[in-house]
């Protein structure tokens, strides 16, 4: 089953206005239990039935995802979702009301019936309605609640198009629904709602801003909420999402952040901290390495740096190109919204160029900013996290 190789249909739809008729074929298959990927508003999702184990057991086998780490599960509206979680808090009902559909996932009380797989385990489950027409449709037409996580091998860069899809998962899944770009380009706001206060496991495009305004209630960062556990302010079992703790959102080059200091990294086989730019990537270049650059238009005019543009509308596909220094710019001016669009775009891109180093523009850690370099810090794979522990090879891949 492991290695298993089949054709992968591609189903081409508008992403605004999917024809249901396309759809069909893709949500009669994910209700007989087949895997399913699909565009929503924040990245691509692998769906399978939420309730049907071997289904879900697909998820995790394709993705070489480590079994410790729970699924989110979609759903067309609430009515999809309710039976799932024990009960679902006013303040939870509140959040869901007002963003929902939304890039928003809320952790909840589980079902009993919810398999274990779906949840890791644990005695909560993650629902989210996604923003998305394709998503929606195709829900909608499978009547059933879908356990979806990125559509990526595990530990590399979320899929924000259709090509970033086939890139992992070519003749590893039946259906592929094509419905153009992501509108966010990051996953979902993770909030653990089972508390007194809110815990935000992942930020994303829903700020905490907007968590707290709407609840009245100050929000707790994961480890906050942690630390509380510790010392007996909260209740033993104090929510993590177990997947945070994980390699993430790697391409194979090193990713380095350009932040006001220079140029920095955690990553300690490739040591670059607090040197100047330009006297970084002059002893980069002159050992031989490729550089991509990720950045403003503004950035990079200030950097004047002698870099070839990667352009916006590649494939993926590799370039014989001679260049030593790509440049990919995500809007005119540093600013999170677009740059968040374009992260795991820009380091596919950049991967499929042959980079070796990827430098990436940090922006201010607040807002969406928060979402954007949460992505970015994991990308550039501080030593605290664990590898990602899946199956993924370079040599398994083009
Ligand atoms: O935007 C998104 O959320 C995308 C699209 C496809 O909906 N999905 C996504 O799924 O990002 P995934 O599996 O890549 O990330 C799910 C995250 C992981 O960090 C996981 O640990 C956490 O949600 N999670 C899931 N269930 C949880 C639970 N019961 N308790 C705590 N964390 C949970
Ligand atoms: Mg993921």
């Amino acid at each position: 089953m492991m290695g298993r190789q089949m054709q992968t249909t591609v189903i081409q739809v508008d992403g605004s206005h999917p024809d249901e008729q396309l759809l069909l074929p893709a949500a009669v298959a994910l209700a007989r239990g087949d895997l399913v990927a699909f565009p929503t508003e924040t990245v691509y999702g692998l769906g399978a039935d939420a309730l049907n184990n071997q289904a879900v057991a697909r998820i995790f086998q394709v993705k070489g995802r480590p079994p410790d780490n729970p699924l989110i599960v979609h759903g067309a509206d609430l009515a999809t979702l309710e039976p799932l979680v024990r009960q679902i808090p006013p303040l939870a009902r509140l959040l869901l009301e007002k963003l929902s559909p939304g890039p928003l996932t809320l952790v909840l009380r589980r079902a009993a019936h919810v398999p274990d797989l779906v949840t890791a385990g644990l005695d909560t489950v993650a629902v989210r309605i996604p923003d998305h027409p394709v998503a929606l449709s195709l829900l909608r037409l499978a009547g059933v609640a879908v356990a979806a996580p990125s559509a990526n091998r595990s530990g590399r860069p979320s899929p924000t198009q259709a090509w970033h899809v086939l890139q992992d998962f070519r003749e590893r899944i039946p259906y592929l629904i094509d419905g153009g770009p992501c509108r966010y380009g990051l996953e979902s706001t993770v909030v653990d709602m089972t508390g007194e206060q809110p815990v935000i496991l992942r930020p994303g495009s829903v700020t905490v801003a907007t968590i707290e305004q709407l609840t009245g209630l100050g929000t707790l960062t994961d480890a906050e909420a942690a630390a509380r556990a510790r010392t007996g302010l909260e209740r033993q079992n104090a929510p993590r999402a177990p997947g945070m703790k994980y390699r993430h959102y790697a391409p194979r080059a090193a990713v380095f952040i350009l932040d006001a200091e220079g140029v920095s990294a955690a990553t300690p086989s490739c040591r670059g901290s607090g040197q100047p730019l330009a006297a970084q990537i002059a002893a980069w270049q002159s050992a031989g390495r490729r550089i991509g650059i990720f950045a403003s238009e503004a950035t990079l005019q200030q950097l004047c740096l002698p870099c070839q543009e990667a352009g916006k509308d590649s494939t993926g596909s590799r370039t014989d190109a001679a260049a030593d220094c790509f440049s990919l710019a995500y809007g005119p001016c540093p600013e999170a919204v677009q740059a968040s669009r374009m992260l795991f775009d820009a380091l596919r891109i950049l991967d499929s160029l042959g980079c070796d180093i990827i430098i990436a523009e940090g922006l201010p850690d607040d807002g969406i900013g928060s979402a954007y370099m949460n992505r970015l810090k994991k990308a550039a794979c501080p030593a605290d996290l664990q590898p990602s522990g899946d199956d993924y090879h370079e040599s398994e891949t083009e």
